[in-house]
């Protein structure tokens, strides 16, 4: 595709920080469902992505979401996130302050130069202390837009519900001033991964994020080693599309196996292109083991 192909796609934004800070309740806050209670331990186990819809300006604007874990042992999946995404959502409880993984998230994003939103989260405690956050944070080279740096700060409560509308407006203005998102629609799909597992009745389903082209109910796929053809495609709500275009999360059914989150996935001409093609992914993976293994 020429210049002239692309038109302007959502920010892809990542929700990051110390475990729970309140990254998945403030998500749960911005869509108007409930996951937190859905989880087990309410301690999230995947990257979800959800996309919202917000007003700035008069104008509605899409916003995509990927929600991340904040354990220590995630540290992968947080450098993935980090990668897919065009701004980071850093959520920092204001009667904790910052913390280890909130340090780790940070130099993430620094490493993948994505702009910082901060969320100062669970403001409705009677210890937060959301000017001690911002003092902490300048200390880490990031200064809120009041002291005279770049990073637009957001007092919040996911809990409350406050301020939830302001945060959503800091990411699209962020996003307008320092961010050109563009890309082709008309082009075979191609994207990431963000979750996927085996679902009893409907087999393998994956979340994906299509970050160039569109995706359709009946395309060849290839995602990691898995392939298939889409046999149907689910948005956040679990109500049925037929495509999807560049920023959208969506659910996937009718892959041949589970890939892994972070995996890339393509369109491919015609299903055995696709089953070649998978294949020798695994073979190469399989090798990969091997080898592995005789060290
Ligand atoms: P991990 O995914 O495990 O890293 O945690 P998380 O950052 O997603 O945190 P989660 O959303 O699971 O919230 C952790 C706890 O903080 C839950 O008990 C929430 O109800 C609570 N919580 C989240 N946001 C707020 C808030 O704004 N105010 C108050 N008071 N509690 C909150
Ligand atoms: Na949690
Ligand atoms: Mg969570």
């Amino acid at each position: 595709g020429s210049e002239d192909d692309l038109v302007i796609r959502p920010p892809v934004v990542t929700v990051m920080g110390h475990v729970d800070h309140g990254k998945t309740k403030l998500l749960d806050a911005l869509r108007d469902a409930n996951v937190v209670d859905k989880e087990a331990g309410g301690i999230t186990q995947h990257i979800g992505a959800y996309q919202v819809h917000t007003e700035v300006d008069g104008d509605d604007r899409r916003i995509t979401l990927i929600d991340t874990p904040g354990h220590e042992a995630f540290t992968a999946m947080r450098a993935r996130g980090a990668q897919a995404t065009d701004i980071a959502i850093l959520v920092v409880a204001a009667d904790d302050g910052v913390m280890p993984q909130t340090v780790e998230a940070l130099n993430h994003a620094k490493a993948a130069n994505v702009p910082i939103v901060v969320a100062v989260n669970k403001i409705d405690k009677p210890e937060a202390d959301s000017t001690k956050v911002r003092g902490q944070l300048t200390e880490y080279g990031l200064i809120p837009e009041e002291y005279g740096g770049d990073a637009m700060f957001v007092d919040v409560s996911a809990k409350a519900g406050l301020n939830l509308d302001k945060l959503l407006e800091a990411v699209v203005l962020t996003a307008d001033a320092s961010l050109d998102l563009r890309a082709n629609p008309d082009q075979d799909a191609q994207g990431l991964v963000v979750e996927a597992h085996l679902d009893r009745g409907r087999g393998p389903v994956a979340t994906v994020l299509v970050q160039r082209g569109t995706l359709r109910v009946g395309d060849s796929i290839v995602a990691g080693p898995a392939h298939g053809r889409v046999r149907a495609m689910l948005d956040e709500h679990g109500n049925e599309i037929t495509e999807a275009d560049p920023s959208r999360p969506a659910m996937v059914l009718g892959l041949s196996a589970v890939p892994g989150a972070g995996q890339n996935f393509i369109v491919v001409e015609d299903d055995r292109m696709a089953r070649q093609i998978a294949e020798k992914r695994e073979a190469r993976e399989r090798a990969a083991m091997q080898a592995k293994r005789r060290v």
